[in-house]
């Protein structure tokens, strides 16, 4: 079935989620499967982002998060890490403009004060040029890890109660999840990791709680719009009960 067809089908089929989360991972072994070098995986890797976002336009997905760097990947070989920073430069700055045309508002979430200066400068300008979009959010989560960041919030919660502007009484689920870096996003409704791994690598263990889960094979350089369409109407047939009993 064509990409088209998918499309076509999945707008009849059911619900478009809200948030689509994605684990993109197997873009080492998508090169040694060829031979090459790591970074050639992460280059073609780019390919797929571009396709994702514009699936997820197409689809009419309100907010898209691709995780595309651990706080754990900090413990990967040096050459390894600068080539994913100046690719991420690079993905930025090519985009950039293409990002704001089609809508697009971009986001960075993590650690970023571990970035390079050059990097962290073309993120903070993207994240400035397309801040009054409002067609697609783009979650790009760069230097994250799910447990810093509730460690962080946990922090920012003991500071405000120690300063005497929180109550102890005040602090709640909502209050907790006000303060994490997606305070303004719904929880994701879809979760997908490629690469058929089956596992959540420290990636908003908080906010898929009730998320539905797709693992799927593809390595994420081979990852195109199609690939996408076939998750969200996997998502479309399952029944979510958040605990309750089945209608
Ligand atoms: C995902 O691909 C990209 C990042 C984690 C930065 P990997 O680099 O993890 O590829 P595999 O898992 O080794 O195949
Ligand atoms: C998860 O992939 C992180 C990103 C996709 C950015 P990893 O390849 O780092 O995860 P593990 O090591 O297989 O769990
Ligand atoms: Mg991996």
């Amino acid at each position: 079935m064509s990409a088209q067809d998918l499309l076509d089908r999945l707008r009849v089929h059911g619900a478009i989620p809200r948030h689509v989360a994605i684990i993109m991972d197997g873009n080492g072994r998508w090169a040694r499967e060829r031979m090459l070098p790591r970074p050639v995986g992460h280059r073609n890797g780019m390919k797929a982002v571009r396709e994702v976002v514009e699936g997820a336009i197409e689809a009419g997905v309100e907010v898209l998060s691709l995780f595309a760097f651990s706080q754990e990947n900090w413990q990967r070989p040096p050459v390894e890490i600068s080539a994913l920073m100046s690719l991420l430069e690079e993905y930025i700055q090519k985009e950039a403009d293409e990002l704001e045309a089609q809508g697009v508002r971009v986001r960075v979430l993590g650690d970023v004060a571990r970035l390079v200066p050059t990097a962290r400068a073309a993120v903070e300008r993207v994240v400035g040029q397309t801040a009054h979009n409002t067609k697609l959010t783009l979650n790009l989560f760069i230097s994250y890890g799910s447990r810093a960041e509730l460690t962080r919030a946990a922090r920012r919660i003991a500071e405000e109660v120690a300063a005497g502007t929180l109550r102890p009484d005040e602090v709640d689920e909502q209050a907790f999840a006000a303060r994490l870096y997606t305070h303004d996003c719904p929880d994701p409704d879809l979760l997908i990791r490629t690469s058929g791994e089956k596992r959540i690598s420290n990636f908003l263990l908080w906010q898929v709680a009730y998320t539905e889960l797709v693992i799927s094979p593809v390595l994420w350089p081979d990852f195109g719009r199609r690939h996408l369409y076939e998750a969200i109407l996997e998502y479309q047939s399952r029944d979510r009960r958040f605990g309750r009993a089945p209608a």
